[in-house]
C-alpha cells in the first residue's frame, strides 16, 4: 500500500537545474575551463561541496580547502539571487496538481532534497503547506546515494520505507531510493536514469492511481 510519497525538489518539482548550471558555469569560466550541460548531468542530486569537487575534476584544477569554500559560497550567492525571485510559475508541469491530489486522498508527502536552499524554494513557490515533512541538505550528514535523506522523510511521516514511493530525476537519488527499499519513479529517460521501477518525463504523466499501480506491480 502507498502510504507516503517523497519528492526530490530540483528537477522534479521545480526547474532549478538551469540556475545551478549557470552558477557553476560562472565558476568554470572564472577558472578558465569549459563546462557543458552534459558535464552538468554529473552534478544533479549531488551536494554543493561534492558538486564543486566534480567541477574541479572536470577542469583538472586542484585548490586548497579555503579557496574551495570561497568558490562554493560564491556559487551559492549567485544561485540564491536567482531563486529569491522565484514564484509558482517555476513549478514544473503536474507538480501542483499531484500535490493537491495526494492531499485530497490523505496520502502524506515529504520532501527529500540535497539542497540547503529547499525551504526558500518551497516558500517562494507556495508549496510548503503540502508537505508533512521536509528533509533537506541541512538535515543529513550523508548525501545521496546514501538513503538517509529518504529514510528520515519516511520516519518523519511515520510511514514504513516499504510503503513509500519516491520521485527522482538524478541517478544518485534513484540509487538512494532503492537502497531505502522504496519504490522509485524516475523523472527522465531510462537511458540517463538506471534502476527505477517506472519512468515518466514529468509529473504531468502521473497521479495517485498510477503511483499505486507502479508500487503494487513492482517486481524487485
Ligand atoms: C540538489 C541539486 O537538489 O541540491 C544539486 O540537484 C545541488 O544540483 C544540491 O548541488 C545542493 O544544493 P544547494 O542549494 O544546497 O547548493
Ligand atoms: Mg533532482
Amino acid at each position: 500500500e502507498v502510504r507516503g510519497v517523497i519528492f526530490d525538489l530540483d528537477g522534479v518539482l521545480v526547474d532549478t537545474a538551469v540556475h545551478h548550471f549557470g552558477a557553476w558555469k560562472a565558476i568554470a569560466d572564472q577558472l578558465g575551463f569549459s563546462f557543458t550541460e552534459a558535464h552538468n548531468e554529473r552534478l544533479k542530486g549531488v551536494s554543493r561541496m561534492d558538486s564543486l569537487n566534480i567541477l574541479l575534476e572536470i577542469g583538472g584544477v586542484t585548490l586548497a580547502e579555503e579557496e574551495k569554500q570561497k568558490l562554493a559560497a560564491q556559487k551559492n550567492e549567485q544561485y540564491v539571487s536567482k531563486i529569491s525571485t522565484m514564484d509558482a510559475g517555476e513549478l514544473l508541469p503536474g507538480a501542483s496538481n499531484l500535490l493537491t491530489e495526494l492531499q485530497s486522498e490523505n496520502i502524506p508527502a515529504a520532501l527529500g532534497s540535497a539542497s540547503r536552499n529547499a525551504p526558500l524554494i518551497l516558500k517562494n513557490t507556495g508549496i510548503t503547506p503540502y508537505f508533512e515533512a521536509v528533509v533537506d541538505g541541512n538535515d543529513v550528514e550523508k548525501a545521496k546515494p546514501d538513503p538517509q535523506v529518504f529514510l528520515l522523510g519516511a520516519e518523519r511521516m511515520r510511514v514504513p520505507p516499504e510503503d513509500c514511493v519516491v520521485f527522482e530525476d538524478a541517478q544518485a537519488g534513484v540509487d538512494a531510493g532503492r537502497k531505502a527499499g522504496m519504490t522509485v519513479i524516475g523523472v527522465g529517460s531510462p537511458s540517463d536514469l538506471q534502476g527505477a521501477h517506472a519512468y515518466i518525463s514529468s509529473l504531468a504523466e502521473t497521479n495517485a492511481a498510477h503511483i499505486r499501480k507502479v508500487h503494487e506491480g513492482r517486481q524487485t
